[in-house]
């Protein structure tokens, strides 16, 4: 059984940063360098990136539990304009092809409809064609594309993705 929860204290935070650098690294390697995942999971995984952007940015994160076991997370922005900022959606492999996305996903329409918002937007790099594949066809459409400098001599080349409530 899938069990999708808001997180309430530091310790699931922690959770969530141990489980995102095991993701990140198995998940991007053929999209980016090793040096560039690293380089993200610290800046923006970390369990004190991730409590910068909750206590300062308005981020919050859910935690995807199967059967009670961490396996997957998304993190949300309630923008302050009519738009929700989906800025994480991930899960463990030994998770995946089983529908649960479809469920995170749901519940992130339900957030972003919670906070009065209209849509929800996503950045997505342009080579993770499995996941532009699923927001696809969950009803996202690509909208336009940015290159963003990271810092570290980096850059996130993506589509930006948007779906209407
Ligand atoms: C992106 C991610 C969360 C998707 O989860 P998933 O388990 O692979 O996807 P699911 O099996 O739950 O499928 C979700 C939906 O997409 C559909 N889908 C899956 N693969 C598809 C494909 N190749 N083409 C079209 N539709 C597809 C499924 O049918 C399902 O739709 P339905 O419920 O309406 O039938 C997961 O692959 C992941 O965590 N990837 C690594 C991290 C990542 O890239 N995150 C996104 C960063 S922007």
């Amino acid at each position: 059984m899938t069990d999708i929860q808001r997180l309430e204290n530091d310790g699931q935070l922690k959770e969530i940063a141990e489980l995102a650098e095991k993701i990140w690294h198995e998940c991007f390697t053929e999209i980016i360098s090793e040096e560039q995942i690293c380089y993200m999971v610290e800046k923006f995984q970390s369990y004190n990136a991730m409590r910068e952007q909750t206590e300062n940015q308005d981020y919050y994160y859910l935690g995807v539990y199967e059967n009670g076991v961490l396996c997957g997370y998304i993190g949300l922005k309630p923008e302050h304009d009519s738009r929700m900022f989906l800025s994480k959606l991930y899960l463990e492999k030994g998770s995946r092809g089983k529908g649960t996305a479809s469920e995170m996903l749901g519940r992130v329409f339900d957030e972003a409809r919670k906070n009065g918002k209209k849509s929800v937007y996503l950045t997505v790099n342009k080579d993770n064609l499995h996941a532009i594949e699923v927001y696809t066809r969950k009803g996202f459409e690509i909208i336009d594309s940015v290159v963003t400098d990271i810092g570290g001599g980096f850059v996130m080349d993506d589509y930006i993705m948007q779906y209407r409530l």
